[in-house]
């Protein structure tokens, strides 16, 4: 890659991005900024290539940069990638893209009309067994997809200012609408307020897609186990993916109902499919490096990411119609996406 990377943030997955960029990126990675100076120090102490920063006008000004990272918290990835997009840089958001589908849209149509790179941090689609899950969706080894759902649960990383759903949520909603293929449709959210009078802390979604298929979310940071498991039911097999479990990630079940002639009475009659299960060998990658690679080679190239802005407008879109829906008491509430943003559907069927 011609020119120089930053990165701005340095929090607790800024930590992660940084270890990540230093190995694929090594001295291309000029910059970070920060405006905590013990994080500054603690970088500069790990990579003392780097020139460290609480200055964003410094970094945005300087021309041997030419793409950016922003690991910082929601609130503030608009109004920063904005500031990259308007220097000239290409950009890698962590999710959510923003807080607004209008602000997400607006990041995406400014990316396009200065030909830059923009990108958002849906790590979860960078993982192997969810990558491999959508090829059994798409091969059609799962049947009809019928329905899918997650939980993202874990006492802790409790936010202020965002709530569950905004926090974790983000993943749940792109891992859907990447297995599913398709736009989510509407949502129906209820959630609780246990800890903060302003943000909820439990929050159970269901978003619905064409044809019928369900996905339901439950996430939380109030939960006794940490969880992170997604489940996809299809007509011919089942799959679970467990992303704590160390031996098996990814479980195919060969199991299902068929359903059989009606008896004499009219009734319908089931037969029980409950056959093999095995767990398919998956490359050993970790996702953020993949997602960053992938990043530095569309800036590299000038291909489109993976994970577009679109992409990131979709998810933003689903997670304010589930806001909406937490303030009409679990209302179905449509998920609004421009026209602009095409449809997934046509795009990868
Ligand atoms: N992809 C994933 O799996 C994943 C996992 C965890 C967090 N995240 C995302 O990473 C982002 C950061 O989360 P975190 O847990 O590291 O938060 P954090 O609060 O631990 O760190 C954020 C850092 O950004 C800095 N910061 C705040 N405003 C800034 C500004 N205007 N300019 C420069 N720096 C600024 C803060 O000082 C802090 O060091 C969030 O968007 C979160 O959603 C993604």
């Amino acid at each position: 890659m011609g020119g120089c990377v930053a990165q701005v943030g340095y929090g607790y997955w800024g930590h992660n991005q940084a270890r990540n960029l230093n190995t694929l990126a090594g001295r291309s990675w000029r910059y970070l900024v920060e405006p905590v100076a013990q994080r500054r120090a603690q970088a500069a102490a790990l990579y003392p290539h780097l020139r460290t920063t609480d200055s964003l006008d410094e970094m945005l000004t300087a021309p041997d940069v030419v793409a950016v990272v922003i690991v910082t918290p929601a609130a503030t990835h608009a109004p920063l990638a904005r500031r990259v997009l308007d220097a000239g840089k290409h950009v890698l958001v962590e999710k959510p893209l923003a807080l607004r589908t209008a602000d997400a849209v607006d990041l995406t149509e400014r990316a396009e009309r200065a030909g830059l790179v923009l990108m958002v941090g849906h790590t979860f689609e960078f993982v192997p067994a969810i990558q491999r899950m959508r090829d059994f969706v798409v091969d059609g080894e799962v049947g009809d997809l019928l329905y899918l759902h997650a939980q993202r649960l874990n006492l802790g990383r409790i936010q202020q200012d965002i709530n569950a759903f905004w926090s974790i949520g983000p993943h749940d909603v792109s891992i859907a609408n990447y297995l599913t293929g398709a736009d989510p449709q509407w949502v129906s959210a209820r959630g609780a307020r246990y800890l903060n009078q302003d943000v909820e802390d439990v929050i159970f979604v269901t978003v619905g897609y064409p044809g019928g298929v369900l996905a339901h979310m439950h996430v939380s940071w109030l939960d006794p186990t940490k969880t992170r498991r997604t489940t996809v039911v299809g007509s011919k097999r089942m799959l679970v993916y467990d992303d704590l479990d160390t031996e098996a990630k990814l479980r195919v079940f060969d199991k299902g109902a068929d359903r059989l002639a009606a008896d004499a009475y009219g009734a319908w009659q089931y037969r029980l499919r409950d056959g093999a299960m095995y767990a398919p060998a998956l490359p050993m990658v970790e996702p953020l490096a993949a997602q960053l690679s992938h990043f530095l080679d569309c800036v590299h190239s000038g291909h489109k990411p993976r994970v577009d802005g679109w992409n990131g407008v979709r998810v933003v879109a689903a997670l304010e119609a589930a806001d909406a829906s937490l303030r009409a008491d679990g209302a179905r509430t449509p998920v609004r996406l421009p026209a602009a943003a095409g449809r997934l559907d046509s795009e990868v069927r």
